[in-house]
């Protein structure tokens, strides 16, 4: 079976919508045909500060998250990044492959640290992606499910892994991003140009899947639309229409094409209504659900350390030959 790993940060008190479409949605069906590791990336939360009460809180709150939507937990090992300590222990072997330039050149760090003030933003968002490449590669996956904001990461990710295994013989598998095209990229409801996001995102532009469903729904029905009436796809002009058309497709499993049919004299009013209705639908039993999972963490960190297990085998492995492969003398 071909491997496949993914993460997401536990920052925010809930996944959005564009997390689930973009992402948790093709972890969930890869599960029926790959061996799947995924992770909830603590490390990476505290590139930027972090409350710790509130870290433990979320790390768990993404972990319950990521079972209501579909993640089974024995079919996939479900772990949070601080418990397999390889991930840190590969990522300093491969910060010191990664040239100065080729990390400044990444634009998610550019982004973020332009908003914080490059003084105050961390040496840990610089290598973030870096760390990133461990970890996938200690898990030497083929494929990596991600939005199109993870792509240049992913590069990078193929372009250390290839320089490792020319410089000092194959150790890592080369992975391939699996970016879905059609909800790659959800964008911000009030702004459906830019993408859907916890930091960039205003209130009523973004879907948190664990807010009031009645919020969401009225988030819906207050999109930013255009001035025209028909309901087609035409992400270039309509693009408003074109991103509600896109979630409610993905929410429902009907196409674009059979939804512009369905909505053939119909206005942009009755799209929102249905959509929000579709919206409501979906969240309400997964709020209850990951409130089910919250109610009882014992058994919840006991999923996370039977994950933190089984990531542990693969990683291990990786590591002990990424540092022979390195020099670092073995102990004996
Ligand atoms: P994060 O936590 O920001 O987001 C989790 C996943 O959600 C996707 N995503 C979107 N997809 C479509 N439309 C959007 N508007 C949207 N917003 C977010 C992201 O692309 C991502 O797949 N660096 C990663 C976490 C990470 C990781 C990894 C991913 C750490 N290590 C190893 C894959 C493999 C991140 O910050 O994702």
């Amino acid at each position: 079976k071909l491997r496949v790993l993914s993460g997401i940060q536990p920052t925010g008190d809930s996944f959005h919508l564009g997390n689930y479409l973009g992402a948790v949605r093709q972890w969930v069906a890869l599960q029926d045909t790959h061996e799947t590791y995924y992770c909830v990336v603590d490390l990476h939360a505290i590139t930027v500060e972090q409350d710790p009460k509130v870290l433990r809180h979320r790390t768990r709150l993404s972990a319950a998250q990521l079972l209501a939507l579909g993640v089974d937990p024995d079919r996939s090992a479900l772990f949070v990044q601080s418990h397999v300590p390889e991930h840190a222990q590969l990522g300093w072997v491969l910060e010191c492959q990664t040239g100065f330039g080729e990390a400044s050149r990444m634009t998610q760090f550019k982004d973020k640290a332009s908003k914080q003030g490059t003084d105050r933003a961390s040496v840990g968002l610089f290598t973030y992606p870096v760390l990133q490449a461990a970890d996938i590669l200690l898990y030497q996956a083929n494929a990596v499910p991600v939005g199109e904001d993870q792509r240049q990461h992913l590069e990078l990710t193929r372009d250390l892994a290839q320089r490792f295994n020319k410089r000092l013989g194959k150790t890592f598998t080369v992975p391939e991003p699996y970016i879905v095209k059609g909800t790659a990229k959800i964008y911000d409801l009030q702004d459906p140009t830019s993408k859907m996001s916890k930091s960039a995102s205003t209130g009523n532009g973004l879907i948190e899947l664990l807010e009031d469903p009645k919020r969401s729904a009225k988030k819906i029905r207050s999109a930013v639309t255009d001035t025209g009436r028909e309901v087609v796809f035409d992400a270039e002009n309509k693009a408003g229409v074109a991103n509600l058309l896109t979630i409610y497709s993905a929410l429902t499993s009907r196409t674009i094409a059979e939804l512009e049919a369905a909505y053939e004299g119909k206005g942009y009013g009755d799209l929102k209504k249905d959509l929000a209705e579709v919206l409501v639908d979906f969240v309400t039993p997964f709020q209850a659900q990951v409130q089910s999972y919250m109610d009882d963490v014992a058994e919840l960190d006991k999923v996370l350390a039977r994950g933190a297990e089984r990531a542990r085998e693969v990683a291990s492995r990786t590591l002990a030959a990424a540092y022979d492969r390195i020099g670092f003398l073995p102990p004996s």
